[in-house]
């Protein structure tokens, strides 16, 4: 079986209809549910909230992937963990504990990540592998969707996967390698052959009329990779 995963972002579907969204692109085969947290704050943009994410829970049959776009987090770290976050992620710039950030996480039974910007060094995780269960690297800069894939992200992924893959080596323990933004039919391959194996993909799914047609081909072109 392939372990790579595939995480439609709700930040593309159509709102007004959000439970049906996901229950559609579940049924597509989505393997995750990317969640968009925006706060006009940390990013210039505005999106859901952990009532939203509560709301969505019973029609999500699989992790809802929250990805925190807000600052400070502690706060809704606590209460996306209430509302029925499987993952949850935070850029560290937004936290003055990162360490401790990472810990509540948790500690409330989730799944922990830290995302990188794209002028984000990577030396920032390095000292809380034993924390992370997610790095996401962000291919484009975060706040809306339908933005084009930064090329230099594919150098990124490599560093990244090799220090997680030497991770793995010593502890036996696999940190999941994310990446957000821009990830199409056409570039899916690509990010995958680099060390990336979950995808985030928002305006790529929910433009298309058929979501399963779209998450059919990009696991075509998955299975043609090598890793
Ligand atoms: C951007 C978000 C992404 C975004 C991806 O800040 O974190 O998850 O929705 O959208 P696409 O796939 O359209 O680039
Ligand atoms: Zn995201």
């Amino acid at each position: 079986m392939s372990h790579y995963r595939i995480s439609p972002s709700i930040l593309s579907a159509d709102f007004a209809r959000l439970g049906e969204e996901v229950g559609n692109v579940i049924a597509a085969g989505a393997d995750l549910i990317h969640f968009d947290v925006m706060d006009n704050h940390y990013v210039p943009n505005l999106t859901f909230g952990p009532m939203i994410c509560s709301a969505l829970k019973p029609y999500a049959g699989v992790p809802i992937d929250v990805h925190l776009m807000v600052e400070p987090v502690d706060d809704l770290i606590q209460s996306f963990a209430r509302a029925g976050a499987g993952i949850i992620t935070f850029h560290p710039e937004a936290s003055k504990h990162v360490d401790r950030s990472l810990s509540l996480i948790r500690d409330l039974g989730c799944q922990a990540g830290l995302v990188l910007n794209p002028a984000t060094s990577t030396n920032v995780f390095e000292n809380v592998l034993d924390r992370l269960d997610m790095v996401l690297l962000m291919s484009v800069n975060p706040g809306f969707g339908g933005q084009s894939f930064i090329p230099q992200t594919l150098v990124k992924i490599r560093q990244v996967r090799a220090v997680l893959d030497e991770y793995e080596g010593q502890t036996g323990r696999r940190i999941a390698l994310e990446v957000d933004g821009g990830i199409k039919v056409e570039n899916i391959a690509e990010i995958a052959a680099a060390g990336a194996d979950t995808f985030v993909a928002g305006s790529a799914i929910f433009s298309c009329p058929d979501y399963k047609v779209v998450i059919d081909q990009m696991r075509e072109e998955l299975a043609r990779v090598g890793r």
